[in-house]
């Protein structure tokens, strides 16, 4: 099977466009003074938030703080009432049709509830953005690029042609990550990606979400509730409250912050047994921080064999 460089290059050649140069600053997204309404309902009001090049910033809210809505707005599908934020540099704010075109091949979402086209087999749904922004593949190529996404992901390489009626609610979740990742993006935003799934489910979910973090060089968005992701794969976590991020930083870091919400959400019964359940996780298994379960990487890795 041909390697990730070699389809990329490949890909790119058919496209014969411009090929746009990996980001190389600081920070990837850039929000300043951000406000969202919807009608007289205010949801964010200058709001700020960067996040780093590499990392996986978890973001926490209660529910209908607005958390999909900041997504929303960073990938452009919301347009906000004030403020600027840019991504990769280029404020995604203004409006300039090419530019957002160039800029939405170089992220991946998966959406909260994971919304694969149910009438699509995974590979058909993998190749999706492929045929969006590069139109000439042939399917011969366009058919080894989903394979290969289906097969990064964890899942066997069967998986592409079943439809996802077909698949378990774990293996869904990889075949949504497997469409946002078709187009090798270098930002990756998911929402809730643990949702709904069992604790080992989850756990090798966020295994592989740091794996394939590292190995492809990825930032990543990742809005979840679950304690267990935060402690296991999150390098910094923001925190919206009160219509803004009010404190972005470690766990730790976290932890000296005297909001209420903060001290309520990471020092409740429920943070203590997230907390115990990694420290258990690093004595049994030295430098892999991840939570009961752990054997994602292992099994991705087998999935690639
Ligand atoms: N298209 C829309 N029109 C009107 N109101 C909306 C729209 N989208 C979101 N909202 C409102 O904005 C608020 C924030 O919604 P959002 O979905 O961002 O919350 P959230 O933090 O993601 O919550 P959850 O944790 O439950 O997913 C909610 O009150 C919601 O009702
Ligand atoms: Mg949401």
């Amino acid at each position: 099977m041909a390697n990730d460089e070699q389809i990329r290059s490949e890909v790119m050649a058919e496209a014969e466009g411009e090929v746009p140069e990996r980001f190389t600053g600081e920070f990837p997204i850039q929000i300043r003074g951000l406000s969202n309404a919807f009608g007289e309902q205010t949801i964010h009001q200058d709001l700020d938030l960067d996040v780093r090049k590499g990392e996986i910033l978890g973001v926490v809210g209660g529910s209908g703080t607005g958390k999909s809505v900041l997504m929303r707005s960073i990938i452009g599908l919301q347009r906000p009432s004030a403020g600027q934020i840019e991504v990769f540099g280029q404020d995604v704010s203004a409006d300039s049709p090419s530019g957002e075109i160039n800029l939405r091949s170089r992220w991946g979402v998966l959406f909260q509830g994971g919304a694969l086209f149910s009438t699509l087999t995974v590979g058909e749904n993998v190749q999706v953005p492929l045929k969006q922004f590069y139109p000439e593949l042939v399917p011969e190529l366009l058919d080894e690029i989903a394979r290969y996404k289906v097969v990064l992901t964890g899942l066997p390489e069967d998986a592409a042609s079943k439809y996802p009626s077909e698949l378990s609610g774990g293996m869904r979740k990889r075949a949504g990550l497997a469409r946002a990742l078709a187009l090798d993006p270098e930002l990756l935003f998911l929402d809730e990606p643990t949702a709904g799934l069992d604790p080992i489910g989850a756990a090798n979910f966020d295994a592989l979400t740091r794996e394939l973090t590292d190995t492809l060089g990825l930032t990543v968005f990742l809005i979840t509730h679950d304690l267990d992701t935060l402690y296991a794969i999150c390098d910094r976590v923001a925190v919206l409250a009160d219509k803004r991020v009010v404190e972005v930083g470690t766990i730790p870091e976290l932890l000296e912050s005297d909001h209420p919400w903060i001290q309520e959400y990471f020092n409740g019964p429920r943070a203590r047994a997230a907390q115990d359940s990694k420290t258990r996780a690093e004595a049994s298994h030295p430098g892999h921080a991840e939570r009961a379960g752990g054997k994602a990487l292992d099994k991705a890795r087998e999935g690639q064999a």
